[in-house]
């Protein structure tokens, strides 16, 4: 090695070392924004939830006590099932059901069922949609108070004729122009309370398992 090169390899090095420090430090940043967003999704959907189950009736820790269900057959979805259960003193109390509704105008409609352990429905919100603003989006609570038709539902109030939109003979109210979007959601909603009276105990008694925390 001749002496010229000595800057040329020390350049080098020192770029190295700048280059390596700069990626280290790009990934600590990394890792502590991911652990923010981590946070601030799991605080977005604990706050989802206690809109639907006062906070005050379980005592669990609610987003770590969950499980996924997959049954694209009955759920007419690939996407798993996230079930958030609700537990005080650690009986049961209520699952908390994130389901997809395949057939919204424009697609997937995300839906969050809360449903008591007498299959009543606690709650209903809409957690994400592609539905047409001014026609399908009364869907949000935002928008509308439509989804607040489903507190106090179960599967005997409406039977199972009633659970279906006005202009399909059922009891829930569509809108002007609008028939698909709460036609898919109220579904969507019967299955999850179909699916919660058969599977009640298996769904309470399986070990829960860590998923994000959007589901
Ligand atoms: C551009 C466009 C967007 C629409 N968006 C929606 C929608 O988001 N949700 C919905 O239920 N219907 C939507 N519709 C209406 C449906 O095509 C359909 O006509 C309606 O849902 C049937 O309801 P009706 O029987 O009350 O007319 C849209 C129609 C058009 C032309």
């Amino acid at each position: 090695m001749s002496r010229g090169s000595h800057p040329i390899i020390r350049s080098s090095l020192l770029l190295g070392a700048i280059a390596l420090m700069g990626t280290a430090l790009l990934a600590s940043v990394n890792d502590l924004t991911r652990e923010r967003i981590i946070e601030q999704e799991k605080r977005r959907v604990l706050q989802q939830l206690n809109a639907v189950i006062p906070a005050a009736s379980y005592n669990n820790d609610l987003l770590g006590d969950v499980i996924e269900v997959d049954d694209e057959t009955f759920f007419q979805h690939p996407a798993p099932v996230t079930v958030y259960r609700a537990r005080m003193d650690g009986k049961a109390v209520a699952a908390m059901m994130i389901v997809t509704a395949p057939d919204g105008y424009n697609g997937d409609i995300r839906l969050l069922a809360g449903i008591d352990i007498s299959g009543k429905i606690l709650g209903v919100r809409v957690v994400s949609h592609k539905e047409t603003p001014g026609l399908g989006d009364p869907i949000e609570l935002e928008k509308s108070d439509w989804v607040r038709g489903f507190a106090n539902r179960s599967l005997q109030n409406p039977d199972s004729k009633g659970w279906a939109v006005k202009r399909d003979g059922g009891q829930f109210d569509q809108f002007t122009g609008a028939t698909i979007s709460p036609r898919a959601v109220v579904k969507a909603v019967h299955r999850a309370l179909l699916y919660f009276a058969a599977n009640s105990q298996e769904l309470f008694d399986t070990p829960a398992k860590t998923v994000n925390a959007d589901g």
